[in-house]
């Protein structure tokens, strides 16, 4: 990324943005959270709900997210200032803002697991003997103990900060290009592995044989937060990326490559999860979010060299967890900065500080305290519920106002001059101005009656 005069940074090519997007969508949603959620709700049915929330509602949503931020050249909450000056809609940005600061917090404690299970891996703890029971037993006992817990919530959020501190660019830019190539030939390995174990079948028949009699108004809601979520959409993170991308790109085009990948990889993650997943033994629907860190030393036991496998995969892992989190904390980084006149050293200290803190008790959920991890009413565990509240319902409200604001606020033509500028063709611009217009919202709104009706929230 190249400083520009003002200050704010350009992506140095399309190859560039496109890999830095891509690198804040794939994460541990696509690794950790399609897995687990896929498990719980059903299998193949949900997969295909799913691809196609991405396709009707995620890419039309990500084109319009990625379209405010260039046309603004800012951070969400000024995006939204500029483009409708004296309106209320400058608090889709503030909520998108507090969003993903929450997040953060929930996201860096499993990050931080990822980070514990690398060093686990390096100092021997899982034998090549290795069952699904004791893995489990070795995944509680960690998360379990607090200071770990903590310590390595702590950890990486340092390392998020540390990142961010030296603006953005430089190193997304620069370490997706290796990442992201790396990750995805590490999880066709590991497919492989999965798919030739014995008893395969029945994993992949759970992952590709859809039985809808399994979809409720709430899988469905899980669903179109899983892609949100995924895709980084609904809470500015594609607002402020965008404001970093060069006029002469073509955003349909940047937007349709990310979609892709990252749906590629959450897909592949699927492939490699449930026919492990059957072979060992394990309920698809009972693990949680333990279900990859319980699975992959299993995988691992079970390949030649799957000492190095497990290292490397966990090392990646982490890696494309901090492309995420990068995203999540620059958006808070950017608004004070932009609009507080903040110094960016202090408004990564100070945000990456409250994120640690609200992470706290998502860390201690998961056994630590035994309040956190049944909260009374909902009996979830708080990061559970950090999970839902946020990482669907927040979105999904911020994708809903979003679409509502291209639509119906800035309007199908500004956005339109926006993409189509310096000559660029908008193919499919119609098909969008439709998804945008109608489809998005009403699907949203009647998502939401039918999970209110049914009363089917968690
Ligand atoms: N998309 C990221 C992942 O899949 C998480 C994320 C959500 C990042 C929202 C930014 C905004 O891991």
């Amino acid at each position: 990324m190249q400083e520009k005069t003002q200050g704010r940074g350009v992506w140095s090519t399309k190859a560039g943005f496109i890999l830095a997007a891509a690198g804040s969508a794939i994460g541990l949603g696509n690794i950790w959270r399609f897995p687990y959620v896929t498990g719980q709700n059903g299998g193949a049915a949900f997969v295909l709900i799913y691809i196609l929330c991405v396709i009707c509602i995620g890419l039309p949503v990500m084109i319009a997210e990625l379209s405010i931020g260039r046309r603004s050249q800012l951070n969400p909450v000024g995006a939204f200032r500029k483009l409708a000056p004296g309106s209320p809609w400058v608090a889709v940005g503030m909520i998108g803002v507090a969003t993903g600061i929450g997040i953060l917090s929930y996201y860096s404690v499993v990050a931080g697991w990822t980070v514990g299970y690398f060093f686990k891996t390096v100092a021997g703890d899982f034998s090549r003997f290795i069952t699904s029971d004791t893995s489990g037993q070795i995944f509680n006992s960690f998360v379990r103990n607090p200071t770990a817990a903590i310590g390595f919530l702590f950890l990486f959020l340092v390392l998020t900060a540390a990142v961010v501190m030296g603006g953005v660019a430089k190193g997304i830019e620069r370490w997706s290009r290796i990442l992201m190539p790396a990750l995805f030939i590490l999880l066709i390995l590991l497919t492989i592995r999965s798919v030739t174990l014995p008893n395969a079948g029945e994993g992949l028949s759970f992952y590709l044989k859809p039985d809808f009699s399994k979809i409720t108004a709430g899988t469905i809601g899980k669903a179109l937060g899983q892609a949100l979520f995924s895709l980084s959409l609904g809470m500015g993170a594609m607002i402020t990326y965008g404001s970093y991308i060069a006029r002469k790109e073509n955003i349909p085009v940047a937007a349709g490559y990310v979609c892709l990948f990252d749906t590629l990889i959450a897909i592949i993650a699927g492939l490699m999860t449930f026919p492990a997943l059957f072979a060992m033994g394990l309920r698809p629907d009972a693990s949680g979010p333990g279900l990859v860190f319980v699975l992959l030393p299993t995988i691992f036991a079970k390949m030649p060299g799957g000492f190095i496998f497990g290292a490397g995969f966990f090392l990646l892992l982490t890696l494309a967890a901090l492309t995420s989190t990068i995203s999540l904390l620059e958006v808070a980084v950017s608004y004070m900065v932009d609009e507080w006149k903040w110094k960016r050293l202090r408004a990564v200290v100070l945000m990456s500080g409250l994120a640690f803190i609200i992470g706290i008790p998502s860390a201690l959920s998961q056994g630590a305290s035994q309040w956190l991890s049944s909260l009374p009413l909902v009996h979830l565990s708080f990061l559970d519920l950090a999970n839902v509240l946020l990482g669907n319902y927040s979105l999904t409200v911020g994708a809903f106002l979003i679409a509502i604001f291209v639509a119906y606020k800035w309007g199908i033509k500004s956005t339109r001059q926006e993409i189509e500028a310096e000559g660029n063709v908008f193919h499919f611009g119609r098909i969008w101005s439709f998804l945008i217009r109608f489809i998005c919202p009403v699907a949203i709104l009647i998502i939401f009656i039918y999970i209110i009706i049914t009363g089917d929230f968690f």
